[in-house]
């Protein structure tokens, strides 16, 4: 039977000038180098400078995803930007790119799932292009993180990073079959019960402000081990293929013990496991494509094997998305 597939033509992905090791970090807040790598495996993060907007690392991530696709501005339908920080309440940072990119058709909108907004934004992009929205998408994960964080909180503002990713998904006809290039299967989640566990405590609704990142790190350790362990199996399960057919997993890169106890729960090896933790630190929306990009850069990830990116954040959402690039 034949069907549409949104394939991944390229990627890109962007990260601010300024980078903060965990010692010079140690500086600021009563924490450790060593610490910082025993508990998370994370040695430095990236933050964007003043005034250094999530449109503006998403318009450069954006920029080098369409030149690696061989996609100009104009042959775009579609912009998903998923961010936590957008420049502003309103309107989407989306149409901040759009505007930037000089891309004056189709419709751009931000998705909000925090971690998990890239995956969710593929989803949603991948929905649209098979129901015949258009023929291009730009699929962004950009955040500012940094702004969201209390710096006299060492629980968390050792965690986060700021940066962006981005991906040029495009229709192809394919037979139905799992040797289709292109998105497989797509599965998301949420619980919305599970709030108080990591929440930002500020809003325009609430308090007017910003607010801060606020999170219970054991209980989301614990979920996000087991929550992202069943939705890989899950999204496999539904395109009807097997964990051992898995070449490369690309998750959120939030802790290096969730990423290793992931991989253990699903007897995946670790080699199979794609990590920047170390380098980019949570990314929160922008972690998978930015390490998505690490990976086809430095050519582990090839074309025709079968990559998941899966991905928890606050909510609780989850999600995985499979794709045989
Ligand atoms: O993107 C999705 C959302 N985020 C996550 O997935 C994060 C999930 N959670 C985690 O990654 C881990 O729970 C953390 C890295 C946040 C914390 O690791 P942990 O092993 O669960 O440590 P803990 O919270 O139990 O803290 C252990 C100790 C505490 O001291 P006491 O009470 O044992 O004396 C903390 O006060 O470590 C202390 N601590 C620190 N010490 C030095 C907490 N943060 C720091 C710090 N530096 N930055």
């Amino acid at each position: 039977m034949s069907v549409v597939r949104s394939v991944i033509r390229g990627c890109g992905s962007y990260l601010p000038a300024g980078v903060v090791s965990n010692a010079e970090l140690a500086k600021r807040v009563d924490t450790s180098d060593e610490w910082i790598v025993e508990r998370t495996g994370i040695r430095q993060r990236y933050l964007a400078g003043d005034g250094e907007l999530t449109s503006a690392l998403a318009l450069k991530a954006s920029q080098s995803a369409l030149a690696a696709a061989g996609v100009s501005p104009s042959d775009l339908d579609l912009i998903v930007l998923a961010t936590t920080t957008p420049d502003e309440t309103f309107p989407a940072t989306a149409t901040a790119v759009q505007a930037s990119l000089g891309m004056t058709r189709g419709a751009a909108f931000d998705v909000q799932a925090v971690c998990s907004g890239f995956v969710y934004g593929l989803g949603v992009a991948d929905a649209l292009l098979r129901t015949g929205q258009g023929t291009n998408a730009l699929v962004i994960g950009a955040e500012v993180f940094s702004r969201l964080l209390d710096w006299n909180d060492r629980t968390t503002c050792v965690l986060f990073g700021d940066g962006a990713g981005a991906v040029v998904l495009g229709t192809q006809p394919g037979q139905g079959t799992t040797n289709d290039r292109g998105i497989l299967a797509t599965k998301l989640h949420s619980d919305g019960r599970l709030h108080d566990a990591l929440y930002v405590d500020g809003g325009p609704g609430k308090t007017g402000t910003t607010g801060h990142v606020r999170m219970q790190g054991k209980e989301v350790f614990k979920h996000a081990v087991v929550n992202m362990a069943g939705v890989i199996e899950e999204v496999v399960a539904l395109a009807g293929l097997t964990l051992q057919d898995i070449d490369w997993l690309v998750p959120h890169q939030a802790n290096k013990r969730i990423l290793d106890s992931t991989a253990k729960k699903l007897g995946i090896k670790p080699e199979k496991v794609v990590t920047t933790v170390d380098q980019h630190a949570n990314t929160s929306a922008a972690s998978i494509p930015l390490a998505l990009d690490v990976a086809v850069k430095d050519g582990r990830i090839r074309p025709g094997q079968l990559v998941v990116m899966e991905a928890m954040g606050g909510g609780f959402t989850w999600g995985a998305c499979l794709v045989r690039w």
